[in-house]
């Protein structure tokens, strides 16, 4: 479980405080254990959370294992809103759609809704999934009203920077699964080498809007589609928090925001240079 402020524009458009988990990347099937699924909806309900954001893969290779996910999202004690993933789309779609409307999802598919919660309303944009070519920002964004507090869901992280210059100060993602092996950043060098990621785990951008147009987050998830394996701290099973309402330094978080790792040539003399530096630092000598 790890907690997060919101960003400024959030907290200065919201009228009292509200709590967001997100949870992303169920993958259920064979390869994920139904009992880390089940762990992970615990632990969101155990936070006591105003709303729940999905952001997608709730399936792996079939649909074979919907009953599952039906079983897992019911336990869900607070209103949910997704949108789908590349997984979802692969094994199809409308039937991932229907199971998750039938467990209580409200699932948004390029398109914006205005959520009321205890009298405070939220306004949620939610993208189609990027890596299969369904995602449209600026179909998902056409009504979207100026003034009302916002946060974008996308599948795909790097769908953000679309959804930043359209006021969307914080998108909640999920897709990489860290990596699912973040020790001596294995994740980094695989997912923005051989990826083309520049978000591979964590927050990156900046909620104040300074550095940055706004923020992305990208969950390490609950699942997998290849191997259940996770190592490192940063590829471990995570279910998020968010305190809409809170600031960035208003308590402690796991870490703090990251720029986009550089991709390409930038990428190439980046990571030579870390290499270097630890040759250097004794990994020869020892
Ligand atoms: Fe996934």
């Amino acid at each position: 479980m790890r907690r997060f402020a919101g960003s400024r524009a959030l907290a200065e458009t919201l009228d009292r405080p509200l709590r967001i988990a997100h949870l992303t990347d169920l993958h259920v099937g064979t390869v994920t254990p139904h009992a880390a699924q089940l762990a992970a909806i615990e632990a969101v309900n155990a936070a006591e959370p105003d709303l729940v954001f999905l952001t997608g893969d709730y399936v792996c290779h079939s649909l074979e294992h919907l009953d599952e996910l039906h079983d897992a999202l019911r336990r869900v004690a607070a209103p949910m809103v997704g949108v789908l993933g590349n997984h979802d789309h692969w094994c199809g779609a409308p039937a991932v759609r229907r199971a998750l409307e039938g467990a209580g999802v409200d699932v948004l598919v390029n398109e914006t809704r205005v959520l009321e919660i205890g009298g405070q309303r939220l306004q949620i944009v939610g993208v189609d999934d990027g890596r299969t070519g369904h995602a449209d920002v600026e179909h998902a964004v056409r009504d979207v009203a100026s003034g009302l507090p916002t946060i974008g869901l996308s599948h795909v992280p790097h769908e953000a920077d679309a959804l930043w210059e359209h006021g969307v100060s914080l998108v909640l993602s999920g897709h990489t699964h860290s990596g699912q092996v973040a020790v001596g950043r294995m994740n980094e060098l695989f997912l923005a080498g051989l990826g083309g990621h520049r978000y591979i785990h964590g927050l990156y951008g900046d909620r104040w809007g300074r550095r940055f147009p706004g923020a992305v987050y990208v969950s390490a998830g609950i699942g997998a589609a290849v191997m259940a394996v996770r190592m490192g701290d940063r590829a471990r099973r995570e279910v998020a928090l968010f305190e809409l309402g809170a600031l960035p330094g208003d308590f402690d978080e796991h870490h703090a925001e990251q720029d986009p790792r550089p991709v390409g040539r930038a990428l190439a003399q980046a990571e030579w240079e870390l290499w270097r530096s630890r040759l250097r630092g004794g990994w020869l000598k020892a």
